[in-house]
């Protein structure tokens, strides 16, 4: 059976700068659908040829070179269509529909426009009787900016298209390295047994950006760090850390366990969402040498900056699951826009034993750690403590570790975060996609927190742009006795 994909906003932002050449990359592994088809609609009249040449000129731009050839250009050029039309309307769409869906084609529709009209274009789908039993939608976030937002949505959404036809897309779960971490803990047995509060002492989970955020000011500035990250990105690397192992590898049984797990969060109330919480917002810096504008300062022609502002760019939490696995434990999440470096990663902190025979040696017994590195390079790092060779008394210890690395240096990655999710759309697999359930109780317990910031008037606390965030984010990890890992190996005192 042959696929249609139909992107609705298909000459917007989005479409160009990732979903072609996201859907390049497919073109280039040979996993592109039989005789697929990708029509791109817009309400601006243009021919096909020059939405072509206008794809082109984004993808020459985003995909590496040494992946770049005419020859597959021309092939996957070949499979785009442009439909001029307002979605939101039954009879322009009944004209697309006419002109480019054949009945017996699945439909895959993609809505790459703001969420506030999904449901207008549901409607009109569904009234030209575009929607049957083997379409499916994919749509993204923002779902909402509380869980009372997100249901209104999703209502609309599941007026016409059930569960199991949704694809909603968080794209780290379309990163190899986070799918990695099912692998990780699930295809290494020995893991299982030091999986919970007996061994490990504590979790952090750093997903940090340099960049600010630029002319996104608008949208950013009703969304914040929590919003924006927490809710969806952080939660999902959270889940995947955190779960029970699912009964097999598919949809039903992976997001079941997702959802226990955000179930289980531990709601942030006002009695602790001070100690548990900092929010931040940078401030004039120097990022890589170059000197940026404070969040309250930022370039913005079209809106007007609220000098106000409580919005927050950074934001350190204190989380906890309640479950049988995990509480006791601190799981620490961190993210913020502005910061010193670019990366993500998640730290797991071992319990130590308090019998020290070492203790009397020189060097440091340092906690084990497992490091896995998500992004920009992928792979994993154990930290072991050995012997620091030499005739020194005693047992002189030092960090050292074991180092996975997951990356091919040789070749350009041939595919991203949304290939990987395409590929799994045209497959018919939602595992790496999350269901409403999920996004429901990642809102629940996030509304739960702007609650207690507005209960308790908390405020953003500054920090300058390239430095590691606020102050009090130190202090909010070091009272679990650790602090932020920041790469480096633990001190060696002589
Ligand atoms: C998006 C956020 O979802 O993720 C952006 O809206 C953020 O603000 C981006 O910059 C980060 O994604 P990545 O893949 O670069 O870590």
């Amino acid at each position: 059976m042959s696929t249609d994909l139909f992107i609705v906003g298909g000459d917007g932002d989005l479409a160009l700068r990732k979903l072609y050449p996201s859907l390049y990359y497919l073109e280039i592994n040979d996993c592109m659908p039989d005789s697929m088809r990708i029509i791109g609609t817009a309400r601006t009249g243009q021919s096909r040829e020059e939405f072509q040449a206008k794809i082109k000129k984004w993808l020459v731009q985003s995909v590496d070179e040494k992946l770049y050839s005419e020859e597959k250009w021309l092939s996957f050029a070949n499979k785009i269509y442009f439909a001029q039309g307002d979605a939101t309307k039954p009879d322009d769409l009944e004209k697309i529909g006419q002109e480019f869906f054949n009945e017996d084609n699945v439909l895959v529709v993609y809505l790459a426009i703001p969420p506030k009209i999904f449901g207008h274009v549901c409607r009109s789908l569904d009234a030209c009787g575009l929607v049957k039993e083997n379409s499916r939608l994919i749509v993204e976030k923002p779902l909402g900016d509380s869980r009372e937002s997100f249901l209104e949505i999703n209502e609309e959404l599941s007026r016409v298209f059930t569960e199991k036809q949704l694809f909603r897309i968080d794209h780290y779960l379309g990163k190899e390295s986070v799918q990695n971490l099912l692998a990780l803990r699930f295809a290494n047995d020995f893991f299982e047994p030091l999986w919970n509060n007996k061994y490990i002492d504590s979790v952090q989970i750093t997903v940090t950006e340099t960049v600010g955020v630029g002319n996104r000011w608008a949208f950013y500035d009703q969304t914040g760090a929590t919003r924006d990250m927490v809710q969806n990105h952080l939660l999902q690397v959270l889940c995947l850390m955190a779960m029970e192992p699912p009964a097999m590898l598919d949809a039903d049984s992976v997001r079941a366990e997702k959802l226990k797990v955000l179930k289980s969060l531990k709601p942030i109330t006002n009695e602790d969402v001070f100690d548990r919480t900092v929010r931040g917002q940078y401030v004039r810096g120097t990022v890589a040498g170059e000197e940026v504008p404070g969040y309250l300062e930022e370039e913005s022609d079209k809106y007007e900056i609220d000098p106000n502002s409580q919005t927050e760019t950074y934001v350190a939490i204190e989380s906890e699951i309640e479950n049988w696995r995990w509480s006791g434990v601190p799981i620490y999440l961190r993210t913020g826009k502005r910061l010193n470096k670019k990366h993500s990663e998640i730290v797991v902190y071992f319990k130590q034993s308090h019998h020290n025979i070492f203790a009397k040696s020189k060097g440091e017994r340092c906690p084990n750690k497992l490091i896995i590195q998500l992004q920009p390079d992928s792979g994993i790092s154990l930290h072991l403590n050995s012997k620091v060779q030499g005739l020194d008394a005693g047992i002189p210890l030092k960090d050292g570790f074991l180092n996975l690395d997951l990356d091919d240096h040789s070749e350009p990655m041939k595919h991203d975060a949304y290939s990987r999710l395409f590929f799994d759309v045209f497959r018919n697999d939602q595992t790496l996609f999350v269901s409403a359930d999920e996004v429901e109780a990642a809102w629940e317990w996030v509304d739960q927190i702007f609650t207690s910031w507005k209960e308790t008037g908390q405020k953003c606390e500054n920090y300058e742009a390239g430095t590691e965030g606020p102050d009090r984010a130190h202090r909010l990890v070091n009272s679990c006795g650790q602090k932020w890992y920041d790469g480096e190996y633990c001190p060696i005192e002589y």
